[in-house]
């Protein structure tokens, strides 16, 4: 591992200003949830692809591990800064309700196709992260500005490890221009999925005593929006999602208002 949560500085964090951050406090949490649950992940990918025993190993020794390091170091930034937050609880919340969302059925039909949309995954996070880093350096919290990047190389180095696989498969399933932009785009369509809503129901319904209603979930995600105009890297993601597609650079160049038109109807 390129770096180990153990060795950041928590004790160091400014608390009391971080935790003000309500809006912060949903995100972080909620992507402490999405990231500790990669086991399940790692299980269905694994048989998924078991006809491909470096990839599992990878999958296992390497993918695994650095998702559950990301999970746990968000975990430990929650506690620390949010200590009074029933962590445990409200997880367990999450795992309920999210783990029959986690089948083989949310596959794609062929491997190539669903290493593609493993790399619209590792879009999606890359420039999460990269988008948290750029927040917290606003705030003035290096701690948390240093996970997040360290986070963010990570989800990187994933996708081009899925990239390199997707060109193993590809070599022989030939993947036309018009199915990889469909596959890319359906993917790109559950980036906003369950996973999201049921983390941030699972930690509402552990601060209140209210039953949720999913309006508090659409005011979260406006919170959301402004968040990704001001601090989201869109010219990183569209030239990771375009990759695949091997447009020549004029192509490449022309395809970017169009990418970015359709990022912004898709809310991302
Ligand atoms: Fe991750
Ligand atoms: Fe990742």
């Amino acid at each position: 591992m390129r770096w180990h949560y153990e060795e950041i500085d928590y004790q160091h964090i400014d608390k009391a200003r971080v935790a003000r951050q309500d809006f912060l406090f949903y995100l972080i949490t909620s992507a402490s949830f999405i990231e500790i649950t990669s086991d399940v992940y790692e299980k269905n990918l694994a048989t998924f692809y078991q006809d491909n025993p470096k990839v599992v190993e990878w999958l296992q020794k390497v993918w695994e591990p650095e998702e559950l390091q990301h999970g746990k170091a968000l975990k430990k930034y929650v506690q620390t800064v949010w200590s009074d937050f029933d962590w445990e609880g409200a997880y367990e919340r999450f795992r309920k309700e999210y783990l029959p969302h986690c089948t083989l059925d949310e596959f794609q039909p062929t491997k190539a196709k669903e290493m593609l949309a493993r790399m619209v995954v590792e879009t999606g996070t890359s420039t999460f992260y990269r988008a948290v880093e750029r927040f917290s350096q606003e705030l003035n919290e290096p701690i948390l500005a240093q996970i997040a990047h360290n986070i963010s190389k990570d989800e990187i180095y994933h996708y081009d490890k899925f990239y390199e696989a997707y060109e193993y498969y590809n070599a022989t399933e030939k993947l036309g221009k018009n199915e990889i932009v469909k596959v890319i785009y359906e993917r790109l369509k559950m980036v906003d999925g369950e996973d999201a809503r049921i983390a941030y129901k699972a930690i509402y319904e552990t601060l209140h005593d209210t039953p949720f209603e999913d309006r508090y979930y659409e005011e979260h995600k406006k919170g959301v929006s402004k968040f990704a105009k001001k601090y989201y890297p869109y010219n990183m993601a569209i030239k990771m999602l375009l990759k695949p597609l091997n447009l020549n650079k004029t192509v490449e160049k022309a395809s970017v208002p169009i990418i970015r038109g359709a990022l912004k109807v898709l809310g991302i």
